[in-house]
């Protein structure tokens, strides 16, 4: 019942609702629907009264708006500017074409729906409205071309623990940056850099997470979980954003001044996969063996049939 007066409210965009409308919709008392909003306000929903009017939903505990994000947060340049779109066609272009127009380091672009997210290798990314978190960090690094493989690896590592820290979750990463919970995938990343020759102008992390439970496409509905499903209970999407920025900002300057070499045992820590039979797909070449971890540049280190280690850059792996 709780959950219908929440849709109702939710649905009704900040209006209020009279008390004899829900009764009459939900089949309910008056002192009962009176009962279930004190249930929500201490879930943390805020309602106005008024005689003769009824009651209206001021905000939702749930609500990604940057004002939620903002506050309380102790960053100190990642994410002070959020640029927030209720609807965007994907997070990413909205990106490229603020860093074109210059927004400073650290700006991000947030999102309630995605009409086409974009995934690694041209793929769609399903973004099902107010059922996930889809954002795009803005970067203006001091590092090179080279090294930018890594802060995606670093991105996941981040995430892997933020999810760690807010909900109890145990994920790992299936690499190079793939979270997985229970073995499926509940987020994504995707990094794209603007630059020429040796020097980034800019690096855009795309970071999709499945916070709610979503009617998934025949395609992934085996492969993909989210926050909600794990926890059994509505996920706060503010929270989990605020735990990864603040944790993302210290190790993006940790690694600006040290590299990658710190996190790899971190990362090693929170790999999926450990000893299993794989294959790696590039463009050309496949490779198979076993997962042994990843090396002090990122790369993932796999065990051929004959024994022999190998160093892999790049690739798409499947089990
Ligand atoms: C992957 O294929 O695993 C990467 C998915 C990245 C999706 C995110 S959602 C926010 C941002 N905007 C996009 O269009 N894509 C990224």
């Amino acid at each position: 019942m709780r959950n219908k007066i929440k849709e109702l409210f939710l649905h009704a965009n900040h209006q209020f609702i009279s008390g004899e409308d829900i009764s009459k919709r939900l089949g309910i008392s008056r002192t009962a629907i009176w009962k279930q909003i004190e249930e929500l306000k201490k879930e943390g929903y805020q309602f106005e009264a008024v005689r003769r009017k009824g009651y209206r939903l001021l905000n939702n505990p749930d609500d990604i708006h940057p004002e939620r994000i903002y506050e309380g947060q102790a960053t100190e340049w990642l994410g002070k500017e959020i640029v927030f779109y209720k609807e965007s066609i994907s997070t990413q272009q909205d990106a490229h074409e603020l860093a074109k127009n210059g927004v400073g380091h650290g700006t991000i672009v947030l999102t309630n729906q995605q009409k086409k997210g974009r995934g690694r290798l041209g793929r769609t990314w399903f973004s099902e409205k107010g059922k996930g978190i889809w954002m795009s960090i803005i970067l203006r690094p001091n590092f090179s071309y080279q090294q930018a493989p890594t802060i995606t690896l670093i991105t996941s590592l981040v995430l892997v623990e933020a999810l760690k820290q807010v909900y109890g979750i145990e994920a790992q990463i299936k690499w190079p940056n793939d979270v997985y919970i229970q073995g499926k995938k509940c987020a994504g990343i995707l990094t794209e850099i603007h630059g020429e020759q040796d020097q980034i102008h800019y690096l855009i992390i795309g970071i999709g997470i499945n916070s709610h439970r979503m009617t998934y496409p025949m395609d992934i509905v085996h492969r993909a979980i989210s926050i909600e499903e794990i926890i059994q209970a509505e996920p706060k999407r503010a929270t989990l954003i605020q735990a990864f920025l603040q944790q993302f900002e210290r190790d993006y300057e940790r690694f600006e001044k040290d590299g990658f070499v710190p996190f790899y045992a971190r990362y090693n820590n929170a790999l999926y996969g450990k000893g299993r039979k794989i294959t790696v797909s590039q463009l050309t070449q496949q490779y198979s063996g076993s997962i042994v971890g990843i090396d002090q540049n990122g790369y993932l280190l796999m065990e051929t049939e004959n024994g022999k280690t190998i160093k892999i850059a790049s690739g798409d792996i499947a089990f």
